[in-house]
């Protein structure tokens, strides 16, 4: 079992990191992205991925688009050997922070059915069930919940603390 390090860093995602996070990738979704699909990401300008570093080694990363005030989360890996340390929740936060200093009013994520650590995640973190996607996942057309959070008036509040 691993430990906690207090050393690791978050940075943006880059094309040099995509072989290592599709080594996580394959051993953490059903279908996982192909190179082509993480490049493509990397050059939309209303995508944002972060990558958590132990040194050079990646050993998660999360992504999500940033439109018309609007972030919606595409994708969050831990790497199999780090799970359960905390890293999930810090990629999660950095996503949140990212939204907050960019002036988002939502965020948005779809989540498995199936997948209670995720959802467990997110709900300790304020995202609330919002609805279900039919069949939203192909491969194994498994329903996905919809879970949303606010974040603007979080803001206005944070606001109106800091006057
Ligand atoms: C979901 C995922 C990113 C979480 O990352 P993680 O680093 O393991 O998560 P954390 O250690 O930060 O834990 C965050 C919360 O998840 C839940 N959780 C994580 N591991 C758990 C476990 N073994 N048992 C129960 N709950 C667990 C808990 O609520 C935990 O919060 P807590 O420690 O305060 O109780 C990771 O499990 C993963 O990569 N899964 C495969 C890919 C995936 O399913 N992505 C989500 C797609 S929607």
């Amino acid at each position: 079992m691993r430990e906690v390090n207090s050393a690791v860093q978050v940075r943006f995602m880059q094309k040099e990191d995509i072989d290592q996070v599709l080594l996580i990738e394959r051993r953490s979704f059903p279908a996982p992205w192909s190179t082509q699909a993480y490049l493509s990401e990397l050059s939309n300008k209303f995508a944002k991925y972060f990558v958590l570093l132990e040194g050079k080694q990646v050993i998660g990363y999360a992504g999500m688009w940033v439109f018309a005030g609007e972030s919606h989360i595409t994708t969050i890996a831990v790497h199999p050997e780090y799970r359960s340390l905390g890293y999930g929740r810090m990629l999660m936060l950095t996503l949140i922070e990212y939204s907050k200093q960019r002036g988002v009013d939502t965020m948005i994520l779809e989540v498995r059915v199936s997948n209670s650590f995720a959802i467990k995640l997110y709900t300790s973190l304020g995202f609330k069930r919002i609805g279900v996607r039919r069949n939203y996942y192909i491969e194994t057309r498994e329903d996905a919940i919809v879970m949303l959070r606010r974040l603007k008036q979080e803001n206005e509040t944070e606001r109106e603390g800091a006057k």
